[in-house]
């Protein structure tokens, strides 16, 4: 069995059975992983820088997923078949996240579940694929090498109408308040202290970084 980093391993098994395409691949661990626990018997593995596109392949024979998971050099979802019912997008910014889902609608018909790990706009991405008919189903939120990483599950649905601050906090890791949320938002409490404690800051700025940590306070 490959071995998954504690970020990988929790997308994984967020990954209901189905035909999945995972996006900017990289490795391909991720879909070598999903194939050898089962959940996977057809999917692609997307990449669109050549380096990373030769290791996945060469990785995909190494591993002998070849025959169930095709390697794809292309863009986004523009080259994933229409049965495609899961996306996995990981380690892009949300910004990036968001144009990859929407730039191919016609890819998007049968997809059911979307599971992103957006490294920045979370919040933004939240919102965006809300709109484009999807709620989230499941959250986490997890630190490796001292950085957060929120997972999020979207899958289809009728409507989707998100808060303010379920877009910001989560709605399932708002709620949830494990010790990893906790520690995220305590160390931005942190920060803002130090950044006061200078006090060389213009009186707006000031008043920004106040309300930011009170409503930091109502969420732990
Ligand atoms: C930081 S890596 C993340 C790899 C893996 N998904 C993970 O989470 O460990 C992002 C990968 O996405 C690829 N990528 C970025 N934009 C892409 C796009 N539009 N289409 C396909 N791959 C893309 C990059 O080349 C890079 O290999």
């Amino acid at each position: 069995m490959i071995k998954l980093s504690k970020r990988l391993k929790i997308i994984h098994d967020m990954v209901p059975k189905s035909v999945v395409a995972d996006i900017g691949s990289d490795h391909g661990k991720l879909m070598i992983a999903l194939v050898q626990s089962g959940i996977v018997t057809k999917g692609f593995a997307v990449e669109n820088k050549e380096g990373p596109f030769e290791r996945l392949r060469s990785n995909l024979i190494k591993y002998h997923v070849d025959d169930k998971v095709t390697p794809l050099f292309s863009d986004g979802i523009k080259d994933i078949t229409r049965d495609v019912s899961t996306i996995v997008i990981a380690g892009m910014g949300g910004q990036s996240i968001v144009s990859i889902l929407k730039a191919h609608p016609e890819k998007m018909v049968r997809v059911q579940t979307i599971i992103i790990d957006a490294h920045t706009a979370v919040p933004l991405a939240r919102k965006e694929i809300c709109q484009m008919g999807f709620a989230i189903a499941d959250e986490k939120i997890v630190k490796e090498d001292d950085i957060f990483y929120e997972i999020i599950k979207f899958v289809k649905a009728e409507k989707a109408i998100i808060s303010d601050e379920d877009l910001e906090f989560g709605p399932i890791l708002r709620r949830e308040k494990s010790a990893t949320f906790k520690e995220k938002y305590q160390n931005r409490i942190f920060e803002i202290d130090s950044i006061l404690a200078k006090g060389t800051l213009p009186k707006g700025r000031i008043h920004s970084l106040n309300v930011e940590k009170e409503k930091l306070q109502r969420y732990l």
